[in-house]
């Protein structure tokens, strides 16, 4: 790391984007559950990586299961949810570190608390867009035929709102591109913005 000043306590965000030779950026991918998020930031930290970028995942996967597994899927726990993950991401674009959120983030109100904690210039969202039916018939986690007999409630899409974006940089529909079409959508528009 070059040009750290001698009285500095702290790096700075700026010294540590310059050691690792990115901008620290938040990609958000927001979209119905099984529409292709998971499947997209995967690809997209793949293909990052390749090219000399460190990215850091954030999914249902670590976050629900660690941090924030005393939450359920209520409107209140909805938001906490978001509020903590968009917290997590401040201290990842602290460290300079390019982060890929997967998460449902369901209204526009969710949406615009997140990218307010973060920082309009940081925040970049990406709109995964499938339809119910796609979502339902795709059913990875078999959680649409549970919440289609009523064994799930409050599910998104169903008995729980999901709202279109209203201010997302980039749109996928991933009922008309292929994974990798959507991968490399999505990854054109983000290099130029965690490019030095
Ligand atoms: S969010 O709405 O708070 O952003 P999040 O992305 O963390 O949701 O979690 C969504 C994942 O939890 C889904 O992909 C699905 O696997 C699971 N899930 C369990 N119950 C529900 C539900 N009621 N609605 C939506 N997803 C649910």
């Amino acid at each position: 790391m070059n040009n750290i000043h001698p009285a500095n306590i702290y790096l700075t965000r700026s010294n540590k984007e310059q050691y690792l030779n990115q901008h620290a950026r938040v990609i958000w991918i927001t979209g119905l559950s099984g529409s292709g998020k998971s499947t997209l930031a995967e690809g997209l930290e793949k293909k990052l990586a390749k090219k000399g970028y460190l990215t850091q995942v954030l999914d249902g996967d670590n976050i629900r299961t660690g941090i924030n597994n005393n939450l359920g899927f209520t409107d209140k726990d909805r938001i906490e949810n978001i509020r903590r993950i968009a917290e997590i991401n401040k201290l990842f674009l602290n460290c300079g570190i390019i982060t890929i959120n997967a998460f449902i983030s369901p209204t526009n109100d969710i949406r615009h608390m997140a990218r307010e904690i973060i920082g309009n210039d940081d925040f970049i969202e990406i709109f995964v867009d499938a339809s119910f039916d796609t979502c339902a018939k795709r059913d990875p986690k078999g959680l649409y035929k549970k919440a289609l007999a009523g064994e799930i409630k409050n599910f998104t899409g169903l008995d729980a709102p999901f709202d279109r974006p209203d201010d997302a940089e980039i749109t996928i529909n991933t009922d008309e591109l292929s994974i990798e079409e959507g991968i490399e959508k999505a990854l054109k528009f983000i290099l130029h913005k965690v490019m030095r």
